[in-house]
């Protein structure tokens, strides 16, 4: 894999992690703030961004060895509006600037597996700041946000309120590929 593409999906591979493991705490938050859906919402999009960092690191490996790794991550544990709106600003600057950016340059340099798992990424999290953005809006109405049963993709991330689909729009997996967080 050319070097750039390495770095980026490194740093991608970082920044997923990282929200992985911040919507967990994010989601304990939202608990004890009487806000099981919004926790629920938390759970299920820390999955997803499982799904991203496995796929990054599984498109990598060839690539060996100890590197430093720079990644953008949100930081700050405050009430679940503040953290809702932290969620919401993570997910359109992946959306908006990062893997636009990673897409591109993976692009120029012929990487097909990493475009597969940006692409995964660049799809699934558009899902995902629209979900934050409604549960914020319940959120700041001082309301649990009314959310059924979500499905999240195993393969691709892709996040959905309702059954799963029969077959994922982003990835084409089929109905059996999906958790659910009930
Ligand atoms: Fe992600
Ligand atoms: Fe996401
Ligand atoms: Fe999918």
């Amino acid at each position: 894999m050319n070097d750039m593409t390495a770095q980026n999906l490194r740093s991608a591979f970082g920044g997923e992690s990282q929200a992985h493991m911040r919507y967990r705490v994010w989601g304990k938050k939202a608990e004890s703030e009487g806000f099981p859906n919004v926790a629920r919402l938390f759970r299920a999009i820390s999955y997803a961004e499982e799904v991203h960092a496995t796929n990054h690191f599984r498109a990598m490996k060839d690539v060996k060895g100890d590197f430093s790794v720079t990644s953008g991550a949100g930081f700050g544990l405050g009430p679940t509006s503040e953290n809702l709106q932290g969620a919401i600003d993570g997910e359109n600057y992946e959306v908006g600037q990062m893997y636009p950016a990673f897409k591109a340059v993976a692009e120029m340099q012929g990487e097909k597996q990493a475009l597969i798992s940006i692409r995964y990424a660049y799809e699934a999290e558009k899902t995902h700041a629209d979900l934050f953005a409604k549960a914020k809006d319940a959120v700041d109405q001082e309301k649990d946000y009314e959310i059924g049963d979500i499905q999240v993709c195993d393969i691709c991330g892709y996040t959905v309120e309702g059954d799963a689909p029969d077959k994922c729009p982003i990835c084409g997996a089929k109905a059996d590929r999906f958790t659910a967080f009930k």
